[in-house]
């Protein structure tokens, strides 16, 4: 009789010192796989058709970082916060290093080709079936390629860090600007959604197919709150929201972020093997936009970067434009003298700034569905 209290205790203190650490352990992440656009572009675009001009990458990096950024995206303080180093672009050729995952992301992708080319319209041709492929062919012949022994060996990930692996996901955004540039309506726009949706999931099921297990896919961000929207598209009085963004683009963001979380809900059930976490980005960032006075940031639609215009956002004299003046190359779109006190980059892109507040702010897994944090996004929770 009087051993069962004891035997009690000892078994409830045994539980809780057991609970904390083993039912959520960190997933030690070897290396992260990224697929997205300029979001997430550590270097690919800039590879392929030339660098992203100075001042990018001032801050943090102190000369262009193939980044439209003035320093680190969200996809580097991602790879900060899981301890490894900062994600190589897949297709560039110099001083690349796998060994800790590769980086898919070209600024201007889409998750549909698009009948286009980059010279026409600007949209990158890798889109996230092309990225998808070069994947497979990096998964492939990077094992072949360690069996050369000596710097390939710790130049690419052994076979097993590819289940174990971080698959993150930040694409979209330009496949709805696509339409707009056709000059189609929101409804139109709307109605090709579903398939950018589905050529979407099909991706991330070829990647669980290879052996992918977890995915930490962002949701698109409010592109109406972005000066290269709001000074392109006339938009009426009416369609100005409180805060100034305009409602009619981010209306659409937001119907892509419930058919994506839909569609992540049905993967979940579709691949049983697979921990699946939604981050609502576009909260994260329109929450910033409506605080950016109250954090310090000041008007959240003044460019850092740019030349001109209302929102000193050009779209001619982009961030790094320059002109001859009297036989001389002149910056013309230059930086501001404090970057860090901006949210806006390049009226397009976020600064460093602003970039590493939304990672704070997801990070832990405020902005998760469901409210995993970034360390342990490879338990599956359904
Ligand atoms: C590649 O990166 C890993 C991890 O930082 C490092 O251990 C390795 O030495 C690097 N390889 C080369 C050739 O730089
Ligand atoms: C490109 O054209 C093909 C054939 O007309 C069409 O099926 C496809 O939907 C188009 N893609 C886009 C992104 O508009
Ligand atoms: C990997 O590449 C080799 C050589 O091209 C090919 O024979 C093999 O089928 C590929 N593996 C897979 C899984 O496709
Ligand atoms: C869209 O409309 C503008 C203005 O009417 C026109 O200049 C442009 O050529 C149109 N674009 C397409 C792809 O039809
Ligand atoms: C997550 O981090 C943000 C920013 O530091 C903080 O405001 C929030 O309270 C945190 N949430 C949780 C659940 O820890």
């Amino acid at each position: 009789m009087k051993m069962f209290p004891i035997c009690g205790l000892m078994i409830s203190v045994t539980l809780l010192l057991l609970i904390p650490t083993f039912s959520s352990p960190d997933c030690n992440f070897p290396a992260v796989f990224n697929f997205g656009d300029s979001n997430s572009d550590t270097g690919g675009l800039s590879a392929m058709f030339g660098q992203a001009p100075p001042p990018n990458g001032e801050t943090f990096f102190h000369s262009p970082s193939g980044r439209y950024c003035d320093g680190r995206l969200l996809i580097d303080f991602i790879a900060e916060g899981l301890g490894i180093p900062y994600l190589s672009p897949f297709l560039d050729s110099m001083g690349t290093n796998f060994s800790h995952g590769a980086n898919y992301a070209t600024a201007g992708s889409t998750i549909r080709r698009q009948n286009t080319t980059i010279f026409q319209s600007g949209y990158s041709p890798i889109s996230l079936d092309i990225q998808y492929a070069e994947f497979f062919d990096f998964l492939n012949r990077s094992q072949i390629i360690r069996q050369k022994g000596d710097v390939f060996k710790d130049l690419f990930p052994e076979m097993d860090k590819f289940s174990s692996a971080l698959y993150t996901f930040d694409i979209g955004q330009n496949d709805l600007t696509a339409g707009y540039r056709l000059n189609m309506t929101t409804e139109e726009v709307k109605a090709y959604v579903p398939d950018v949706i589905s050529q979407f999931t099909n991706v991330v099921k070829k990647v669980y197919d290879r052996g992918g297990r977890s995915f930490w896919i962002h949701n698109t961000g409010p592109v109406g709150c972005l000066p290269y929207i709001m000074d392109r598209y006339l938009i009426a009085a009416a369609q100005v929201d409180k805060y100034g963004c305009a409602a009619p683009y981010n209306d659409v963001a937001q119907y892509f972020n419930e058919k994506l979380k839909a569609a992540v809900h049905q993967l979940r059930k579709n691949l049983p093997l697979a921990a699946i976490t939604y981050v609502d980005v576009y909260s994260a960032k329109y929450s910033l936009v409506v605080q950016a006075k109250k954090l310090g940031f000041g008007d959240p639609f003044l460019v850092c970067c740019g030349h001109g215009g209302k929102y000193n956002f050009n779209n001619a004299r982009r961030c790094g434009a320059t002109k001859m003046i009297k036989g001389e190359e002149l910056l013309i779109a230059k930086s501001c003298e404090n970057p860090s006190l901006r949210i806006l980059w390049d009226g397009i892109h976020y600064t460093e700034a602003a970039n590493k507040w939304m990672y704070d702010q997801i990070a832990n897994g405020t902005f998760s569905d469901p409210p995993v944090p970034l360390n342990m996004a490879c338990h599956a929770h359904r």
